[in-house]
């Protein structure tokens, strides 16, 4: 049995008072932060924390947090971790004027990517995203969710599943996965769009359930994408199949997405840069974990989704990062909750609940992860030493976490296996 004992803790943040399975509406500006408090964990999870005043004396190992707060870790909830090649020739496009739409019409974008995924061995992609996952490590993600998607054809949409199974056998955090065959049309199918739909629901879904390779079936239901009706049609498939929506909506448009997505009882709907009153009453009338992703709003120079109206209205709000090569180059979750309340005026407390407990619930670990609670697991991290819990976003981009805890040890290790 190994125990690790964290000490002196300024403030345990999401420390629970009683167990929540999310923050919604004013709830989200409640943060529970513990003061002067310690936290044990043991083999793996938290297994007791409180004031110091009640500190037990020993452990195997100690560690002396004066000054800093210990946080659950991020749960990143929307990602496109596996991918074969980075697109900075695109972003310089945009630079020049371009539009991301108009870069995707012109046969660049998804389908950029997924001619460079189709040629790439499996082994390089899952070096490439274990790289990966060992930086949004380091910025605390301490749970992620992986989407295939630029695959778009049985094998590489297998090929790409697959790799993310291998990244879930040696990964040191947990791992949901997404089967994303609905993320563009392929070229040879532009004449023939329900041929698509039908090889994803006939011969793709069939292939990635018999195979287990997937928790979620996402759509990008969107213009020039999928439209309502074909991501009705699949996510309907995906079911039967036991696979759950976890859809891409209303990213450049009022598209219908988020309501196809709510009817589909979805756990989330992400993006809503475009999301209005009706929109909301879809929300308000389901149980769908709204997703929002603003280093995409960033780094293509979109709307930013309307967090307010959402919190507002008494919903629920998630944070992810949507870590991709086209539209958001970083898994940078401390840079998305600045972004949060920089851009979308969440409150930090807001933003902190959206990017931990919510973003759990968006992938179904809210029982898990997410706050600090006796059971769940030790995925943690603790910053650098800062004078308030609003000093995490507002010091953007800055350096503020110094240790980070997956399972109930210190995470050193990055070498692959
Ligand atoms: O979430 N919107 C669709 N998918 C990604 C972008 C994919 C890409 O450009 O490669 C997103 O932004
Ligand atoms: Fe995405």
């Amino acid at each position: 049995m190994s125990t690790l004992l964290i000490r002196n803790i300024k403030g345990l943040v999401q420390a629970e008072r009683q167990a929540r399975t999310e923050a919604r509406g004013a709830e989200m500006a409640d943060l529970p932060v513990l003061e002067n408090a310690y936290l044990v964990a043991e083999n793996g999870h938290i297994s007791r924390f409180g004031p110091m005043s009640e500190c037990p004396e020993n452990a195997d190992e100690v560690l002396d947090a004066t000054g800093r707060y210990l946080f659950p870790s991020w749960c990143d909830s929307h990602t496109h971790l596996i991918f074969a090649a980075s697109r900075e020739e695109e972003f310089v496009k945009r630079i020049r004027g371009l539009s991301y739409e108009e870069i995707a019409q012109q046969g660049g974008g998804i389908l950029n990517s997924a001619r460079r995924l189709q040629a790439c061995p499996e082994e390089e992609l899952l070096e490439n995203a274990w790289g990966r996952l060992q930086e949004v490590i380091s910025f605390g993600t301490g749970a992620i969710e992986i989407k295939s998607g630029y695959g778009l054809s049985t094998e590489s949409e297998l090929k790409m599943l697959r790799v993310a199974r291998r990244l879930k056998e040696i990964s040191p955090i947990p791992i949901k996965t997404t089967f994303l065959g609905a993320h563009a049309l392929p070229l040879e199918y532009k004449s023939d769009r329900t041929a698509y739909v039908n090889l994803l629901i006939r011969e793709m879904l069939p292939r990635v359930a018999a195979e287990g390779l997937a928790d979620y079936c996402d759509v990008f239901c969107e213009r020039g994408f999928f439209t309502v009706e074909e991501t009705d049609r699949i996510l309907k498939a995906a079911w039967q199949y036991g696979l759950k929506p976890k859809i891409h909506a209303n990213q450049m448009d009022y598209s219908g997405g988020v309501q196809v997505g709510v009817e589909n009882q979805a756990v989330s709907v992400d993006h809503l840069e475009h999301c209005g009153d009706a929109e909301i009453a879809a929300l308000l009338s389901g149980q769908t974990m709204p997703t929002l992703l603003p280093s995409c709003s960033f780094f293509i120079g979109i709307p930013y989704a309307p967090a307010r109206r959402l919190i507002d209205a008494g919903l629920p709000v998630a944070l992810a990062s949507d870590y991709n090569p086209g539209s958001t180059p970083s898994g940078n979750m401390p840079f998305v909750v600045s972004l949060a309340c920089i851009q979308m005026k969440m409150l930090p407390e807001e933003a902190i609940q959206a990017a931990t407990l919510n973003g759990a619930r968006a992938m179904e670990m809210e029982h898990e992860l997410g706050t600090i609670a006796i059971g769940k697991k030790a995925n943690l991290f603790l910053t650098y030493p800062m004078p308030s819990i609003a000093f995490l976003p507002y010091a953007f981009g800055s350096r503020l976490i110094e240790t980070v805890i997956l399972n109930g040890r210190l995470n050193t290790g990055n070498k692959i296996g």
